[in-house]
């Protein structure tokens, strides 16, 4: 492998796609080959050996026996070991950014931005593991005392996307470390690099810090590991991000055998504009959401809702702001480019396939539209008119950048139109008016996982739990206490009387 940034992050010496642990990578060459392409040329960015069967059997037993290690390390300690992964990111954040650039084929400073999230759940994992609090509960019995506590559960299974190659990894891996559990990470084919530059960051700083190995990797060159993965049933939670597609049968698998899932699916996000809205906020909101990473987020917004009264200004304001971003797409390691390209020529082709569906279905393309000739999977944004929230391609996530621009006239219409898709992750209204904000976080608002006033749909903060209802799977992670479902929970009821007193009054005499 060589590539300046890939030096920089001393990968040229790895070729191997899993860490097994112990200091040690796979020296496996016969499990296949990975070939991750770098989107801006098309071209092969380097190749990487994928995990046998051999390199899973091995990590998830070492995975196993550190477990039972961790679980016994207090909690604080525990976030002692995630403080060293932070301090660590830090440090590489300019070159793994750039990592991230090249290989996903976000912009720079979204690429610095993922590295970010990373440093930013660190630091909230380092303060959670003093603060992962039960409660105490007044028994009824006379002498008892009853409480909760909070246990780790194992290993936690992380399967993720191209999108977020790393940010989404440390939201599952930190938390479940300060909870006292071990990850084993699936990334996506399609960015394997960013995934062992992070693990190789974050675990050369857990071993010099003297800690075990508390996070694993393996690449599959196919999905039959991803699939034993998923029906193993030492993998006490899979957390998965992904299409709903794909999550459905995630979700199914673990099912069957009785494991926990985290799905983190589709988005068909909306932003609802009404006649009071501040538009020096709403374009570049809006553009943003729909144009940022390509319109490869879950949280891109992919429909807008705008009231009849200001629609022709809000589209006119749109395709000039359209206008411009179109001289700024190109390669995302520009700081000049706003726009990267799609991360594969199967991405392009979705996006080609869902403007022409729009245009049978007979909508207007206002703007872009088109794949870029040359070399790379670049395309044009699209802002696509005249079709009903009804319409197929609109009810579907087309994980591209199209913006599908709809009228209202009343805004319960507006809010019916926000909730009537399948899925159910961000939305967000632009208004200046108190009520609708209102309305529109009320129980009979939106029925996403994230609302906002005045925000766009995508760049959640870590703070708060992440994740939506519906098709989008229903999972949480990040802040807020999404760490509970990397924990097991313990009611426990002690008696320390000189009697026997049962629970509902229930006499039992012997
Ligand atoms: C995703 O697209 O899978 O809210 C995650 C956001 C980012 C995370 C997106 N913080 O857009």
């Amino acid at each position: 492998m060589s590539h300046p940034v890939l030096d920089k992050l001393g990968l040229a010496a790895i070729e191997s796609g899993s860490y097994i642990g112990n200091g040690e990578w796979s020296k496996t060459t016969d499990a296949g080959v990975l070939e991750p392409v770098n989107p801006t040329t098309g071209e092969v960015l380097g190749k990487v050996h994928a995990s046998s069967k051999a390199d899973y059997d091995t990590l998830m037993e070492r995975a196993e026996a550190n477990f039972k290690v961790w679980r016994k390390t207090p909690a604080p300690k525990r976030g002692e070991a995630i403080r060293l992964c932070a301090d660590a990111l830090r440090k590489h954040k300019d070159a793994l950014g750039s990592l991230v650039a090249l290989e996903m084929g976000k912009s720079k400073p979204e690429g610095d931005g993922e590295v970010q999230e990373m440093i930013d759940i660190g630091e909230f994992a380092v303060g959670l593991s003093r603060q992962l609090y039960g409660l105490t509960m007044h028994s009824e019995r006379p002498g008892h005392r009853m409480y909760e506590q909070w246990h780790p559960i194992g290993i936690v299974g992380v399967i993720s996307a191209f999108n977020f190659p790393v940010a989404v990894w440390a939201w599952n891996s930190f938390i479940a470390a300060v909870c006292g559990d071990i990850t084993v990470w699936k990334p996506s084919p399609k960015t394997p690099l960013s995934a062992i530059a992070s693990m190789k960051i974050c675990n050369e700083a857990l071993r010099e810090g003297g800690f075990p190995d508390i996070f694993f990797l393996f690449n599959d060159a196919g999905t039959e590991l991803a699939q034993e993965f998923v029906d193993d049933k030492r993998v006490a939670l899979v957390s998965f991000t992904g299409s709903t597609k794909v999550g459905r049968t995630v979700g199914e698998r673990v099912a069957r055998r009785m494991g926990r899932s985290l799905l983190e699916l589709g988005g068909n996000n909306a932003i609802i504009v009404d006649e009071t809205a501040d538009l020096k906020l709403a374009i570049p909101a809006i553009v943003f959401g729909a144009v940022g990473t390509c319109g490869q987020r879950c949280t891109s917004t992919r429909r807008l809702i705008v009231h009849e009264s200001v629609y022709d200004d809000v589209l006119s304001k749109l395709i000039a702001a359209y206008g411009q971003v179109e001289g700024k797409i190109g390669d995302p390691t520009d700081p000049k480019n706003l726009v990267g390209p799609l991360n594969s020529s199967d991405a392009v082709d979705a996006f080609l396939d869902a403007i022409a569906q729009a245009k049978a279905a007979g909508g207007k393309i206002e703007i872009g539209g088109t794949a870029v000739e040359g070399k790379g999977f670049f395309v044009k944004p699209a802002i696509v008119t005249g079709l009903t929230n009804e319409a197929d391609v609109v009810q579907h996530e087309t994980f591209a950048p199209i913006l599908y621009v709809m009228k209202y006239s009343d805004i319960d219409q507006a809010i019916d139109m926000q909730n009537a898709v399948p899925q159910g992750l961000s939305s967000s209204i632009f208004t200046t008016n108190l009520k609708r904000a209102e309305a529109f976080l009320a129980a009979w608002g939106s029925d996403c996982g994230i609302a906002n006033v005045n925000i766009g749909t995508s760049g959640a903060e870590i703070g708060g739990a992440f994740g939506g209802e519906k098709e989008t799977g229903g999972g949480r992670e990040s802040g807020s206490d999404a760490w509970k479902a990397y924990m097991r929970r313990q009611t426990n009821t002690i008696n320390y009387s000189d009697a026997l007193p049962l629970a509902q009054g229930i006499k039992f005499d012997l």
